[in-house]
């Protein structure tokens, strides 16, 4: 029998049989000299790999529900895509994907309620009214699931990070979705929970922490889909023959069904953490850019028709 343990910078295969170690089967240090990033502005060409990545990556619900909200997200992919980072292996292979919006915050202020869903309403804003960004949302981190548990994820965290600074935005904002948690009703008591050593007990918490991070409050309505009962059960393949709270494959809220409205909307609670960064005075390189997407969203899309975000 092998067992796998995860170490710090290497995976290691265990055998019963008192040999202890076999082989070292991945180095974290080695993949971070061979991996190479682009982001979806520059490096088209692999962005539906990328986006493979991440719908395999989470629910399949996420995936199927997301395509309601395609207006903003087609814009926030076209406006905001030097932020939309893929991470290829020396194979050229996407191994894993960074989705991010650019927005403004004021400092000292309370983060949103509305995280993930408002952050790309808000980015969006930010942009029709020429608001000068200073805080990068990370939407979304995904590794391939073949090339999970071994460290690669820190590596999309520190160009998170870089992108960031070089960027000149001043912090680093993550709605961020623990990747143990299971219900609602202890979400807040688990993301709090921490191991023997005071570092969080959720793996993806820990890694952020780890890198930096602090947590910071919660946002109860961060990532929100909305159907109706017939597409809800094609997303879901259930049925729903009555009004109620269910439990969905993935999720960690609970999807409540109103059949007499004939709704179902699946309202996910995460958890904000912030990065503070040392900017780069760079912001000047971007500003003909914003500049020119200002116009063109003003002009080409139809913002008042998105989903206004909290102010
Ligand atoms: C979360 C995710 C990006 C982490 O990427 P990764 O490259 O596997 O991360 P790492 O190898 O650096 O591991 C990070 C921590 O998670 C733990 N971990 C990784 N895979 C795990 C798994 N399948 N089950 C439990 N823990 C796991 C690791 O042990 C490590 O914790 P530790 O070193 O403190 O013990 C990846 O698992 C993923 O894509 N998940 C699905 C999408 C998702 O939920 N993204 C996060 C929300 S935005």
């Amino acid at each position: 029998m092998q067992i796998r343990i995860r170490e710090k910078n290497c995976t290691i295969d265990k055998v019963d049989s008192g040999m202890e170690i076999l082989r070292v089967i991945e180095s974290q240090k080695k993949s971070e000299t061979s991996v190479q990033f682009s982001n979806v502005h520059d490096a088209p060409t692999f962005w539906s790999a990328g986006d493979r990545v991440m719908e395999d990556a989470f629910p399949g619900f996420f995936t199927v529900a997301r395509e309601k909200s395609r207006p903003i997200r087609s814009s926030v992919i076209r406006f905001f895509s030097r932020y939309f980072i893929q991470c290829r292996n020396e194979k050229d292979e996407v191994i894993g994907m960074l989705k991010a919006v650019p927005v403004r915050r004021e400092k000292g202020s309370e983060l949103w309620d509305d995280g993930y869903t408002g952050a790309m309403a808000r980015a969006i804003d930010d942009l029709r009214f020429f608001r000068r960004p200073n805080c990068l949302v990370g939407l979304a981190i995904a590794v391939r699931k073949d090339f999970q548990g071994r460290g690669w994820a820190n590596s999309i965290i520190s160009q998170m990070k870089t992108t960031a600074e070089e960027s000149g935005f001043e912090s680093i904002a993550i709605p961020l979705r623990p990747t143990g948690a299971e219900s609602e009703e202890h979400f807040a008591e688990y993301c709090l929970s921490t191991r023997g050593d005071g570092m969080p007990l959720d793996p993806w918490l820990r890694l952020h922490v780890r890198n930096g991070a602090v947590i910071r409050n919660f946002c109860a309505r961060s990532m929100q889909f909305h159907g109706t009962i017939e597409e809800w059960e094609e997303w879901t393949d259930m049925d729903f023959p009555e009004s109620g709270a269910y439990d969905v494959p993935g999720g960690i809220a609970k999807l409540r069904i109103d059949r007499k409205a004939d709704s179902g909307s699946y309202i996910e609670p995460n958890v904000w953490v912030t990065y503070d960064l040392n900017p780069k005075k760079g912001m000047w390189k971007w500003f003909f850019w914003r500049l020119r997407s200002c116009i063109a969203i003003n002009t080409l899309r139809r913002p008042k028709s998105f989903p206004q975000p909290e102010r």
